[in-house]
């Protein structure tokens, strides 16, 4: 028996991006956008969904960390109207407020999700992972974000609790049609081991960076990994303008 395997790609978004990555990301596996703060993660994130709705697709954009109005003014500043993919069934957005309350036996966490569909309630992983899939499967969505899996890291424990946690919310969120893009924010001193222990987890890893150069700073992405597919190692300079990101894989980084 001959397997068929499900080699389509979906396009990043980014210009110059897919070609580094044989055509683009492989349709129903999970990507993890690693880097610092400001490194353009989130932009990343919006252009590969946009990209998608501007091609008739729908998407799943989970935020935990800025507000809704917030997300929409930011995505418009880039040409992105949310505000009319949303109306349009195009894009569910699911931002919220995280919170945590101490209480006598440790902390609770609690999430308000400025949904109007949904209210304040103990937040949990499995709980997220079940909210993101019935959203997604509401509007068939194609393209699923989850912008910042710190909030998830930060309810685990130990290392194989995170490894147990971000593994069982992506085997829920990932479908075979739908694509999933989650952000993940790198501090400059790493804690211990934790910090890189969602890159085994998931099926490609890019890593966003800004490395100093001339006494300047320039912007790089690096393919770490992505299974089920060849790749470019080197990093690769980038910019962020009112356009997004667009990619210059020509251009040699300078010494
Ligand atoms: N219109 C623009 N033109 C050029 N650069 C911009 C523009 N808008 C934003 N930026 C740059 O993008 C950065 C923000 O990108 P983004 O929000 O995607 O980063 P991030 O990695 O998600 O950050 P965080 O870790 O804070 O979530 C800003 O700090 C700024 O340097
Ligand atoms: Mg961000």
């Amino acid at each position: 028996m001959v397997l068929e395997l499900d080699d389509t790609r979906v396009s990043s978004g980014v210009s110059g991006l897919d070609g580094l990555l044989e055509g683009g990301l492989i349709k129903g596996r999970s990507v993890l956008l690693a880097g610092g703060p400001g490194t353009g993660k989130s932009i990343l994130s919006w252009q590969f969904l946009f990209d998608g709705i501007s091609k008739g697709e729908t998407g799943v954009l989970v935020s935990l960390d800025q507000s809704r109005q917030l997300l929409i003014e930011d995505m418009s500043k880039m040409g992105w109207d949310a505000r009319e993919a949303i109306d349009s069934n195009s894009l569910t957005l699911l931002s919220g407020d995280l919170r945590i309350i101490p209480r006598e036996t440790g902390y609770e966490y609690m999430i308000a999700f400025d949904h109007p569909m949904l209210r304040e309630q103990p937040f949990t992983v499995p709980r997220l992972a079940s909210v993101v899939k019935e959203k997604a499967r509401e509007i068939s969505a194609t393209r699923i974000v989850v912008d910042g899996i710190g909030p998830l890291l930060e309810l685990a424990g130990s290392h194989f609790e995170i490894r147990q946690l971000v593994y069982s919310f992506m085997k829920e969120i990932v479908t075979k049609d739908g694509t999933v893009l989650m952000t993940h924010e790198l501090r400059s001193q790493p804690r211990a081991t934790n910090d890189e222990m969602p890159y085994f987890i998931s099926d490609g890893v890019i890593k966003l960076d800004m490395v100093k150069s001339s006494g300047d700073f320039v912007r790089t992405l690096r393919i770490v990994k992505m299974r089920g597919t060849s790749h470019v190692m080197r990093p690769v300079m980038f910019k962020i303008s009112d356009d997004g990101i667009t990619l210059f894989p020509e251009t040699r980084l300078p010494d």
